[in-house]
């Protein structure tokens, strides 16, 4: 499984946020003057600021992130007329299906955003300490100790295989010391009692760097999320309107790729025309952007 967008790459660009695959996002969505945008995970405004700049149409576009700290970041788009909702996309999408809101365009640029892995007080990162969250929405859920502590070396042996994509075998060995060594109140600790037990394939990256994209997603619920929003998309789209959907990891990428095969099956039944055969690929598409390198951009037009 390629790993989504981690810590050894976040030395390698400046601090602030790098929009991925941009020129490929501005030529497949093709902005035009007037059109309205919905941007599910507006981040920094990186993609929402290209795209609003070509349609010049700030009134009729919306930026939604579950972060605050992002949305916070986002009022200058708001001061020209922008909606900002602090939401996950999933109670965004369904709130503006509920309002028969469609759009020309719409942008889902899945994972985490340089800020979050940046700032240690996150609690994302393996390398600057700070407490154990992970949560994108600081306002609700679990964070990543509460879940190490309410889960059984089982669940957690499963979050690390599935969502970690570590062997089985090395995935329970690391859950077993995580349970026996809980609770844990930094990401430090954590991190150094995996270095210490990872037995497994020689690597690049930290050996942490799975396990914790494991308790990530699992702490967000970010497969859960992607699975929720796919269907409601339609819905929220303008005849002539185009999704895009930036992946980082395979996991969220098989999610999107199914649904879209799914719509190209069902033939006269079919919303969504997939225009994007193969995904368009950060590695080989954006070679100057190291965020881009597991990116994965796919797109389909309303029909
Ligand atoms: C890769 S960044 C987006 C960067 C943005 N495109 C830019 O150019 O600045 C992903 C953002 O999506 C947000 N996000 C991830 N999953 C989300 C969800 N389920 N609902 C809402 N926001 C989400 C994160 O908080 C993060 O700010």
């Amino acid at each position: 499984m390629a790993l989504c967008y981690n810590e050894e790459m976040s030395n390698e660009h400046p601090p602030h946020h790098v929009p991925v695959l941009l020129d490929s996002v501005l030529s497949l969505l093709s902005p035009k003057a007037g059109e309205s945008y919905l941007d599910l995970t507006a981040g920094y405004g990186g993609h929402a600021g290209a795209i609003i700049e070509k349609t010049k149409n700030y009134k009729d576009s919306m930026l939604v992130d579950r972060d605050d700290y992002a949305i916070s970041h986002l009022s200058s788009f708001e001061q020209h007329g922008t909606r900002l909702m602090h939401s996950d996309f999933v109670a965004a999408a369904q709130a503006l299906v509920q309002e028969k809101k469609t759009f020309d365009i719409i942008l889902i640029d899945l994972g985490v955003s340089s800020p979050q892995l940046d700032q240690g007080e996150r609690g994302f990162s393996f390398k600057r300490n700070g407490p154990l969250d992970m949560r994108m929405d600081r306002s609700t859920g679990i964070t990543a100790a509460e879940l190490i502590d309410n889960s059984t070396i089982s669940e957690l042996a499963t979050i690390i295989h599935e969502f970690g994509d570590e062997p089985y075998g090395l995935a329970r060995k690391l859950a077993e010391v995580i349970v026996t060594n809980r609770p844990f109140t930094d990401t430090e600790s954590l991190a150094e009692l995996i270095k210490q037990h990872h037995r497994g394939r020689r690597s690049r990256i930290h050996p942490a760097t799975r396990t914790f994209q494991a308790l990530r997603i699992a702490v967000n619920d970010e497969l859960g999320q992607v699975k929720t929003l796919l269907p409601l998309i339609p819905r929220l789209l303008h005849t002539g309107g185009r999704v895009g959907v930036i992946s980082f990891h395979s996991l969220e990428d098989r999610l999107v790729k199914q649904y879209l095969k799914d719509q190209r099956d069902a033939g006269f039944e079919a919303e969504l025309t997939v225009i994007t055969k193969k995904p368009v690929d950060g590695a080989t598409s954006d070679v100057h952007n190291p965020r881009s390198r597991s990116a994965k951009l796919r797109v389909a037009v309303k029909k």
